[in-house]
């Protein structure tokens, strides 16, 4: 099928690599010019494995063409994706700028029917608007012609996007006519063959699906980090309460794991779009509120107990701080809202050296930080621990799962470890002579 995608970031450019490689003929559009230019040299712009290989592989067999070329793209697609940002506005709402302005030119390019199908994250009501945008568009051009618009929200995972892209758990439409839900199914058979994974729905509902997805994964993270804190305080060890709750099925092990505070492109964001959207239509969003505060503080909380290790934040200048994991999760490159970002500041804010090291998010780092005197971007993670006094785990990378503490213990000046992931045995790194301070592990308990 013929499909056209506005906006190569993770969602379009994974979402067109993907649909080329099942076989159908992708034309994707973005106004990133330098994007387009590197993607048609080969060059990918993100890191999400698997990506880079499908794409070169299906550029080249020419079922996957990358363009600026808007008009181009509308003739070509006999569908039509919307995958551009919707980043937050000052309220928090979801800033519909991008999403409306392919609306505009897609009714602008417009020759023949279409079925327009809407995959960034959109509050309940933007169907309706991009319906309306592309209506009015092809009124001044004095045209009339036939195209629905649907909601295909998407659900996949940076650092396995591919993976969930080809095998996705299911596919949400949200459709007001039989005719575009048969149409979405055959685009989407290929990914859909053991059983059945098209959930249909009304428009306005699968627009809330997706802000429901990630608002419960959002409330879980910062409801066990809610657990995290009073374990520390009462001194029991949130480990321990993690594998007692995840063993019940209603429970599940899934997004239990207390840390340093969700980041992304995407948590922060829709929890606040749907509290947004929950104000506007005069409900009061007390526990999406609590989610989000619950995560801010969780930002802060590394910083604390840092802080608290030595006395009094005066005492952390001229301190070097060796700090693994940059990205807002592993196996991915986006710092987006990552808490390194946070953790970073009150350490320079403070006084304090960095040396940092992610394996892959460097490159964006420079990009995102600049050049700092206080900060340096290391090349590997032994390479934080030079002239280092503590070392600091704020993303859990499987590499850093499993260092030589006597090693940590000889080269850091303090020997101290913060463990932002919860990644190591407390009793095992103590036993190499070093400090260890993690997320809701409790000392006393876990000194019986
Ligand atoms: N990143 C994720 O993990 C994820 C997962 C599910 C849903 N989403 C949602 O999908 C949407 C896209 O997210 P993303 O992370 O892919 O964004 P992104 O920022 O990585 O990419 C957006 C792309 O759209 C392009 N763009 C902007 N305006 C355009 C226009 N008028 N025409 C063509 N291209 C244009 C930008 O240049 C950019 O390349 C958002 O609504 C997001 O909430 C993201």
């Amino acid at each position: 099928m013929r499909v056209c995608i506005f906006g190569t970031g993770y969602v379009g450019l994974v979402t067109g690599a993907c649909l080329a490689e099942v076989g159908h003929d992708v034309a994707c559009v973005d106004v990133d010019a330098a994007k387009i230019e590197g993607l048609n040299r080969g060059l990918v712009p993100i890191y999400e494995p698997g990506l880079g290989a499908m794409v070169k592989a299906n550029h080249a067999a020419g079922r996957l063409r990358f363009s600026t070329d808007a008009a181009a793209g509308v003739a070509h697609g006999d569908i039509i994706f919307i995958a551009v940002g919707t980043p937050p506005d000052e309220d928090g709402s979801a800033d519909l700028r991008y999403v409306l302005a392919v609306a505009r030119t897609i009714g602008q390019h417009l020759r023949a029917p279409a079925l327009i199908v809407n995959k960034s994250t959109v509050p309940v009501g933007t169907a309706s608007k991009v319906e309306a945008a592309i209506a009015d568009e092809l009124a001044a051009r004095g045209v009339d012609i036939a195209f629905d618009v649907v909601s295909n929200p998407e659900f996949l995972k940076e650092g396995a996007a591919v993976e969930d892209c080809m095998r996705p758990d299911r596919i949400v439409i949200g459709a007001d006519r039989a005719a575009p839900v048969a149409t979405l199914k055959r685009l989407y058979a290929p990914f859909n063959r053991n059983h059945d994974r098209i959930v249909s729905m009304d428009v306005k509902s699968a627009e809330l699906t997706k802000y429901a997805a990630n608002a419960m994964l959002a409330t879980k993270i910062s409801f066990m980090n809610e657990i995290a804190n009073i374990a520390e305080h009462v001194g029991a060890d949130v480990e321990q309460v993690r594998k007692g709750i995840g063993s019940d099925p209603r429970i599940g092990w899934h997004f239990i794991y207390p840390g340093a505070g969700y980041g992304g492109s995407c948590f922060p964001k829709d929890v606040r779009a749907l509290a947004s959207v929950a104000r506007q239509h005069g409900v009061t969003p007390r526990l999406l509120q609590a989610v989000e505060d619950v995560n801010d503080a969780q930002k802060g909380h590394l910083f604390d107990l840092i802080v608290r290790h030595y006395g009094g934040a005066t005492h952390l200048r001229d301190k070097t701080f060796a700090i693994w994991g940059l990205a807002f999760k592993p196996n991915t490159d986006d710092m987006r809202e990552a808490s390194s970002l946070r953790l970073l500041q009150q350490l320079l804010d403070a006084g304090a050296r960095v040396r940092a090291f992610d394996p892959e998010a460097l490159h964006e780092a420079r990009r995102v930080l600049g050049t700092l005197d206080a900060l340096t971007l290391c090349n590997s993670a032994d390479a934080t621990l030079e002239d280092a006094d503590a070392l600091v785990v704020v993303t859990e990378w499987k590499q850093f799962r499993s260092p030589v503490f006597a090693k940590l213990a000889s080269m850091l000046g303090d020997a101290v470890i913060f463990d932002g992931r919860n990644l190591y045995e407390p009793d095992e790194v103590e036993a190499a002579g070093l400090a260890y301070f993690g997320i809701g592990r409790g000392r006393s308990v876990r000194a019986l």
